[in-house]
């Protein structure tokens, strides 16, 4: 048996410090003891730590994910980007920011064998790298703004645990060159209508942390305010106010949280002009009639925001969750994130370039669209299958690919099984899966170029020219389509 990985918080603990900040890609140790006896007892590799399979019968889950992204982007005029998943390092220093839980504690870092002169990484995140390739190709040349959409893995070193892996996967929507609280809100509404439309209940958390300058005069409100209550607070939090104040604000612990909500609130230093702007994308929400939530202290964990941030959250009531997911998701799990950073191109060597984003993870979202459907709070999509063919001897299994293909091309969900000989075995799957006609292919109707639709619902059989069969199935379908409509 492959070894389990284990996922116990406890065991990183234990690691020494060395450890943890030093990730190698490498198999796991062998097991101690192997079985002889049987095949599998020789197999000795198992998942690194934090790292996942999504296995086929997980894929349901992805694939309406995929398509439901690649569908909002066609409506919302995205283009697709894909960057490298290694860049240099000090792209992400410098966009996400030292300080960060990310660059301090998770970056996946290594030397290249051709001694770069700045080492290289796994990508944490896509942001730096789409502003990185805007700039580098030189994309503020084109009509702004300029729309991009990607979709795929992400690396973390962090500790791994419920919701949270070392390679996960994100879809994101990123705007550059455009600075109008439309821009933000229509972010926003792609985000919401991605679960939205999946049937799954979410809300926005939302908040402004406005420009520089405004974010700077409040921080030493901040940390004037939480250096008088020192005492109080947990071992983190007392780091936290030189290191890095506005994580006071993410702390979760109980003996910091009266503080926390006492704290003063970013939106009282923000200028006319970041007022105005927030106040307009609030209009926009309720105007999308989109439900948020005014979080004041939402800052987000990476440094390259201004002015709008915002998370999305589940909302469904999934008491239970479901045991053999693998994953698990707690109502304080963002299944996204993003805002603007209006100010990143330019701190990254570019023209200044308004612009907005967010990610939302995959796995967190893959999960909790299982949940949703085994709660029945929504369904997965369902492909029709508009028919079953069936062969009966060698001349007719030859055959039959050949017409399932053409079936194919025009359109019709033919499903099949060519390992089945016998009619009756074909004909009992094709009923299992509900599929209305059946066609069945046998020895005389290869020599007559002829095939039987069956309908299965009446049993009636009717026998058609095989050149004429697509036309005549897609006027069934069609047919069919229109009285299910008409119920
Ligand atoms: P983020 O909040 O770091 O933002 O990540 C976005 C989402 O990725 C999270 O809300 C979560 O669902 C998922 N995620 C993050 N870390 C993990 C993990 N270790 N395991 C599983 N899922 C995870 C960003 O990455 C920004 N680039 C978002 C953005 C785009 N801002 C502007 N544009």
């Amino acid at each position: 048996m492959p070894k389990k990985n284990n996922l116990n918080p406890k065991s990183v603990k234990n690691k020494t410090a060395n450890q943890r900040k030093e990730p190698k890609i490498k198999a796991v140790p062998e097991p101690k003891k192997e079985k002889k006896s049987n095949e599998s007892a020789k197999f000795k590799y198992a998942l690194l730590r934090g790292m996942h399979d999504v296995l086929p019968r997980e894929q349901k889950y992805w694939q309406p994910m995929l398509a439901q992204a690649q569908r909002l982007a066609e409506d919302f005029q995205f283009k697709k980007i894909d960057t490298p998943i290694m860049e240099e390092v000090s792209l992400f220093i410098r966009s996400i920011g030292k300080g960060t839980d990310i660059i301090d504690k998770e970056m996946y870092i290594f030397e290249d064998k051709e001694k770069y002169s700045s080492k290289i990484c796994l990508r944490p995140e896509m942001t730096a790298s789409v502003v990185r390739a805007y700039i580098q190709h030189g994309l503020w040349n084109q009509p702004q703004p300029v729309k991009l959409w990607y979709s795929g893995p992400m690396f973390r070193h962090d500790r791994p645990q419920a919701g949270r892996f070392r390679q996960f996967n994100q879809i994101g929507f990123e705007t550059l060159g455009d600075g109008d609280p439309a821009t933000d809100a229509e972010l926003i509404l792609i985000a919401y209508n991605f679960f939205h439309e999946l049937g799954l209940p979410v809300e926005i958390h939302i908040n402004s942390i406005g420009n520089l300058e405004e974010r700077e005069k409040y921080i030493v409100a901040l940390v004037e305010y939480y250096r008088a209550k020192r005492s109080y607070l947990c071992d983190d939090c007392r780091k936290r106010i030189n290191k890095n104040p506005l994580r006071l604000l993410d702390c979760k612990q109980s003996q910091c949280r009266p503080i926390k909500e006492e704290s003063p609130q970013i939106i009282d230093w923000l200028s006319t002009e970041s007022r105005s702007h927030f106040m307009k994308v609030l209009e926009y929400l309720d105007e999308l009639e989109i439900p948020y939530t005014l979080r004041h202290s939402l800052v987000r964990g990476l440094d390259y925001y201004s002015r709008t941030v915002f998370e999305i959250y589940p909302t469904a009531d999934l008491g239970d969750q479901a045991p053999d997911s693998g994953v698990q998701l707690s109502k304080q799990d963002a299944l996204g994130g993003g805002g603007r950073y209006d100010l990143l191109a330019e701190q990254m060597g570019g023209r200044p370039t308004m612009a907005g984003g967010f990610s939302l993870g995959l796995e967190r979202a893959a999960f909790y669209y299982k949940a949703c459907c085994e709660k029945e709070i929504t369904k997965l999509p369902k492909r029709e299958i508009h028919a079953f063919l069936a062969q009966l001897g060698d001349q007719a299994k030859r055959r039959s690919l050949k017409i399932i293909n053409q079936l194919r091309a025009s359109g019709l969900v033919i499903d099949f099984n060519l390992t089945k000989n016998s009619l009756k075995g074909q004909l009992d799957i094709a009923n299992s899966l509900h599929v209305p006609y059946a066609l069945i292919l046998g020895q005389k109707e290869v020599q007559d170029s002829t095939i039987i639709i069956r309908d299965m619902e009446s049993g009636v059989q009717e026998i058609v020219d095989q050149k004429k069969l697509s036309t005549v199935m897609l006027k069934k379908v069609q047919i069919n389509v229109d009285q299910t409509k008409k119920k």
